[in-house]
């Protein structure tokens, strides 16, 4: 059961100008749904289709109006005595929706359903050099602790580990949320089923990486940052293949990229297990190719690029792709310039993919 209601409304915050098409879809619970289109999308022809799976407690504009201002280590610089310099950044999590807007291509940005007032992942260590990152980290324990009923975050059920939804909770209801979600969006919009791609952050990364493990037929392709799958390799048994790209920072101290345990003492896996679990689950064989390429960041020629290692098995089953792209010295925000090329060069991913 379905019902759509649609407003329109121009984006002009966007590079690119958007239209903006709010629906309502009422699936097991009624939230709303954002879906933009480019301006060039006219409903003739099909367009592909980008779901994008918002981070804990963010919904997708909250995400993309945050800003982070912090003293932080400038990657792999140091000064004559050894020790890191550090330097103003401002941070963010943007650069999807100008990436995804800019290939015409549909974007939806579904909110999780489910509600919690646990942060499980809200237990940074005090060594994180990004001081806002665990400002932010107390912010929502903060209003968590506060009584506060009606105020509780929307969470992605991605694994075991990031979340633990009270409000609605069965087993796979965000599994089926999100096919209906794109049920809903076919209706709406002339969506090339070939074409539709799922992208997240966090724990809005592990649910995408989630239906990589229990909905791949659905999807060309699935990207994520910040975030990993199950610990439990068994809990990833795919009867199709899709391809995956992770991405991860190494000063990542939300969802560390060696991995770690949740504030209730569940594991999650690093970012080379989960490159590997889910290598595995697409069949992929255990050749592994590495190349190094670069991203922008702030402040010039001064300060040197983000150095990226991308790690790719060299063949998967059905000529998917499995791929790790691991950024030295970024955190769970980015600078502006290396958060928009790094989501240019995921969008690139997977328009690439055949
Ligand atoms: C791993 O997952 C499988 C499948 O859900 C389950 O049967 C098994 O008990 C799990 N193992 C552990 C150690 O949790």
């Amino acid at each position: 059961m379905i019902t759509l209601a649609i407003v329109f409304l121009t984006l002009n915050a966007l590079g690119v100008t958007a239209v903006s098409r709010d629906f309502s879809a009422v699936v097991h619970s009624q939230t709303p749904v954002r879906a933009l289109v480019s301006d060039a999308y006219d409903g003739a022809t099909p367009r592909p289709l980008l779901v994008y799976l918002h981070g804990f407690c963010a919904s997708d504009d909250a995400q993309q109006a945050l800003e982070l201002t912090s003293m932080r280590r400038v990657p792999a610089v140091r000064n004559r005595l050894g020790v890191d310099r550090r330097r103003q950044q401002v941070l963010v999590q943007t650069g999807l929706r100008e990436a995804a807007l800019a290939e015409d291509w549909i974007y939806v940005a579904p909110q999780a359903p489910r509600t919690t007032r646990e942060c499980v992942l809200c237990n940074m260590p005090e060594r994180s050099p990004n001081s806002q990152d665990r400002l932010f980290a107390s912010w929502i324990t903060g209003i968590m602790a506060r009584e506060t009923p009606e105020f509780a975050c929307r969470a992605w059920d991605g694994s075991d580990a990031v979340a633990f939804p009270e409000s609605g909770a069965t087993d796979d209801n965000d599994v089926h949320y999100i096919e209906e979600i794109i049920e809903a969006t076919k209706k709406q919009f002339n969506v090339d089923s070939d074409r539709i791609y799922i992208a997240g952050i966090a724990t809005g990364g592990f649910m995408a990486n989630r239906m990589a493990c229990e909905r791949p037929g659905a999807f060309r392709g699935v990207a994520t940052f910040s975030a990993g799958t199950f610990k439990n390799a068994s809990r990833c048994t795919p009867d199709d293949k899709t391809s995956v790209l992770l991405i991860h920072g190494t000063d990542d101290l939300t969802v560390p990229i060696d991995g770690g345990v949740n504030s209730r003492g569940v594991a999650f896996p690093s970012s080379d297990e989960s490159f590997e679990i889910l290598g595995d689950a697409m069949g992929c064989s255990n050749v592994i190719s590495q190349e190094r390429s670069t991203l922008p960041v702030d402040g010039g020629n001064s300060q040197p690029d983000v150095d990226v290692r991308k790690r790719k098995f060299q063949k998967c089953a059905e000529d998917v792709k499995v791929e790790q792209w691991t950024l030295k010295g970024v955190d769970h925000f980015l600078e502006r310039p290396t958060s928009e090329a790094m989501f240019k060069d995921a969008v690139a991913w997977l328009k690439d993919l055949q």
